[in-house]
């Protein structure tokens, strides 16, 4: 069989792409939250390179700030001191997980100054500076004005002590100086109101260019433009106010002495510098990456930081005159077993901590599974993990090499491909499909179909047998009787197996490159051939000698888990145990709020509803509302829940209406509800009126309201806080 090198799949145009992640703030480690990020822009990185593409990965310390000087001042060393060491221990984390910048710098750099004082220049030009005066808490012992997040007192609308200046654990969100009896967190003292002239951003300006973007750019995935649309731009955008007074760890504005840059108007402006400094070092022009309309920017960011890059930072490099982004990628947050990550349940990992017990690849592989296009947030389970690693990695993929690669040490590859009855062709031709899935950020799409072409060879594997083929051939070399043509047919017959086998693996490990750089370069030292090329994939290797097996990948070590969690439970201290503000108020400020003063300036969590769930199952035709109302919807309560065991989908209810006035219904929610007693005492909204159906089981004599498509994804609507059994829905 003969493979035509398929110069058309080589991408030839030479696309320039910069890429960026959320540079992360030097006040904190590195942590697996983090990397939930890092770990898809340096795959989707790794996957452009692969294809040929001249991109660059660039990214920084974001180190500016009050946060900064408190923690250097809490560990005696000056800030700038402070922040080298944070660099250096971020960079050894990001290496760790085989995260590989072109450039990792600082923002705290000349590069990222000049910036900033180029577009401040442009800004003011533009019209869209502006000087207010506003009121603010001011420390009189530190001599410095205070974030809010420095600000703790009692919650002026439920009366919590010891809550933030922006927002209380009851969820309301105010101002701090309506906090009753206020503190400084920094020295404890009351703190006094007084006035400061801020410099402000206004933004609204740049409202017909924003529209624009947001509907025609493409930059934005759907749910995105339309959060935006809905919560930002049907109301006046407010100016930002982007100046500090001194004392503040940043850069002077050169045109307002005494006032700096907030740390959020230099971290963008920061991938910038760290561009330049990348084009310093290496004889680049840097306006060939950010000036020239040719050159395709993308941001990587998590959905919180949404705001500054889909509204101030499009209309900033806008007005001064730089490429726009050409997609903005959001994603979701991390949960650990479906929840935030826990310090006292030891799910708060450190990227240390995890590189202490367990090999990267793990995470890199188990995160792009889970990677969409979506704003979905990210549930890592450890114990899928575990699953997806052995049963995918070990026991689909390496499984390839290690059950023939011990045969082949003998024979080496073929000089002709043998006839495999089409697989490597088949997989050949998946090469622009899974590359347009990498292309659109959807990992687990592109290693599902990945993971097919890797089934189909181990088929291959199980029928040809290279084990029993090995045995036969060495058999014919004792058999003094053989012909020596006999041998060298049992020889070519395993010879063959193994190409082939060899030939599948390694196309299936050329796919899979942007995840596991690992797994490419064993590869590689195995096969004696480099991979430098997405096209790897479309032609086999052929003639080269194979090298003594090496273990390519362990199964998951059930204690380096185990471990892991217990080091984190031991390095970081819960939440809880951090001490409250009045005895030492420096570590409340700090622990409390990593990122302290870089929180978004609206108080809100963003949300991004996809338009899917909808699209699957479209609005029903115009009712009336004596329709409506022929519906009887109750609260109910459910007092009895169990299994029902002879069926595969069905729980048995007992639900009260009040009094003694209770029905029994079967509802088909096993598979979402599996531990049926933690529903008892839940309130659920009940269809009272439905006519009682006679089931195998027994009467069911209404319906709880749910929703979702079915299986695990059935939600069961409950009713807030006060409602009670027997009250009518209107
Ligand atoms: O949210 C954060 O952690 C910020 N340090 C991200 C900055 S991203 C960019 F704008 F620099
Ligand atoms: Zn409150």
């Amino acid at each position: 069989m003969k493979f035509k090198q398929k110069c058309e799949n080589k991408i030839m145009s030479g696309r320039k792409i910069l890429v960026t992640s959320a540079l992360p703030y030097a006040n904190g480690d590195i942590h697996i939250g983090h990397l939930v990020e890092y770990i898809q822009t340096d795959v989707w990185v790794r996957f452009q390179k692969l294809r040929g593409e001249n991109c660059r990965y660039f990214c920084a310390d974001d180190t500016h700030g009050a946060a900064i000087t408190i923690s250097a001042r809490k560990k005696g060393v000056t800030e700038e001191e402070f922040i080298a060491e944070v660099n250096e221990k971020h960079r050894a984390d990001f290496a760790g997980f085989g995260i590989e910048f072109d450039h990792y710098g600082s923002t705290n750099s000349p590069q990222t100054r000049r910036f900033c004082d180029e577009i401040w220049g442009k800004l003011r030009e533009a019209g869209f500076v502006a000087e207010r005066e506003i009121e603010q808490l001011f420390d009189p012992v530190e001599g410095r004005f205070l974030a809010d997040r420095f600000v703790r007192g009692t919650c002026p609308k439920c009366g919590k002590t010891d809550q933030y200046g922006d927002s209380c654990e009851c969820g309301a969100v105010y101002s701090p100086t309506e906090l009753i009896d206020p503190k400084s967190a920094l020295s404890g003292a009351t703190p006094e109101l007084r006035k400061a002239k801020h410099l402000f951003v206004e933004i609204e300006k740049a409202r017909p260019f924003l529209e624009r973007w947001i509907d025609e750019s493409g930059a934005l995935q759907s749910e995105i433009a339309n959060y935006l649309k809905g919560q930002f731009l049907g109301d006046e955008l407010w100016p930002w106010d982007v100046s500090r007074p001194a004392p503040y760890f940043g850069f002077e504005i050169p045109d307002s002495p005494g006032n700096y840059w907030y740390v959020w108007f230099d971290a963008p402006i920061g991938y910038m510098g760290s561009t330049l400094e990348w084009c310093e070092k290496n004889g680049e022009d840097f306006d060939g990456w950010w000036r020239d309309p040719a050159t395709e920017i993308h941001h990587f960011i998590g959905k919180d930081i949404t705001y500054f890059h889909t509204l101030f930072w499009p209309a900033t490099l806008k007005t001064a005159g730089f490429n726009l982004p050409k997609k903005v990628h959001i994603h979701g947050f991390l949960t650990v077993d479906g929840e935030k990550m826990s310090k006292s349940k030891g799910t708060f990992v450190l990227a240390r901590t995890y590189l202490n017990h367990l090999d990267p690849s793990y995470l890199r592989y188990f995160f792009s599974t889970k990677t969409s296009s979506r704003v979905d947030d990210l549930d890592l389970n450890l114990e899928e993990m575990e699953l997806k690693v052995n049963a995918d990695l070990v026991g689909v993929v390496v499984n390839l090499a290690s059950r023939t690669a011990k045969f082949a040490n003998a024979t080496g590859l073929a000089d002709v491909y043998p006839e495999d009855g089409g697989l490597f062709a088949e997989a050949a031709a998946k090469s622009e499909e899974i590359a347009a899935a990498y292309e659109e950020r959807d990992f687990g799409k592109a290693i599902r179909t990945i993971l097919e072409c890797g089934y189909r060879a181990n088929r291959y594997v199980e029928e040809t047998a290279p084990w029993t083929l090995r045995k036969e051939w060495a058999a014919l070399e004792k058999d003094e009787t053989a012909t020596p043509e006999a041998r060298e047919a049992a020889r070519r017959r395993l010879q063959d197996a193994v190409t082939v086998s060899l030939n599948l693996f390694r196309q299936v490990v050329v796919y899979l490159a942007p995840v596991l750089p690992e797994l490419a370069k064993k590869t590689e030292e195995l096969l004696n051939t480099k991979i430098e090329s997405w096209n790897d994939a479309q032609s086999p290797i052929l003639g080269t000698a194979v090298n003594e097996y090496r273990h390519m990948m362990a199964r998951v070590p059930k204690e380096g888990i185990a471990a892991m969690l217990e080091e984190s439970k031991e390095t970081l201290k819960p939440e809880a145990e951090t001490a409250p503000v009045a005895e030492t108020p420096e570590t409340a400020a700090v622990e409390g709020a990593e990122n302290a003063e870089t929180a978004a300036p609206v108080g809100i969590a963003p949300w991004f509803d996809s338009a899917e769930p909808l699209a699957a199952e479209p609005m029903s035709e115009t009712i009336t509302i004596d329709d409506f109302l022929k519906v009887d919807l109750r609260v109910g309560r459910i007092i009895e829940a169990e299994q029902v065991k002879e069926a595969r989908k069905l729980l048995k209810l007992k639900i009260s209406l009040g009094g003694d006035e209770t029905r029994q219904v079967f509802a088909g929610i096993k598979a979402a509800y599996p531990e049926a007693e933690k529903l008892i005492g839940k309130l659920v909204v009940f269809v009272a009126n439905l006519q009682p159906r006679q089931m195998k089981f027994g009467l069911s004599e209404g319906m709880v309201v749910a929703s979702g498509p079915g299986g695990p994804e059935v939600f069961l609507t409950f009713p807030d806080e006060g409602a009670k059994p027997g009250m009518r829905l209107h």
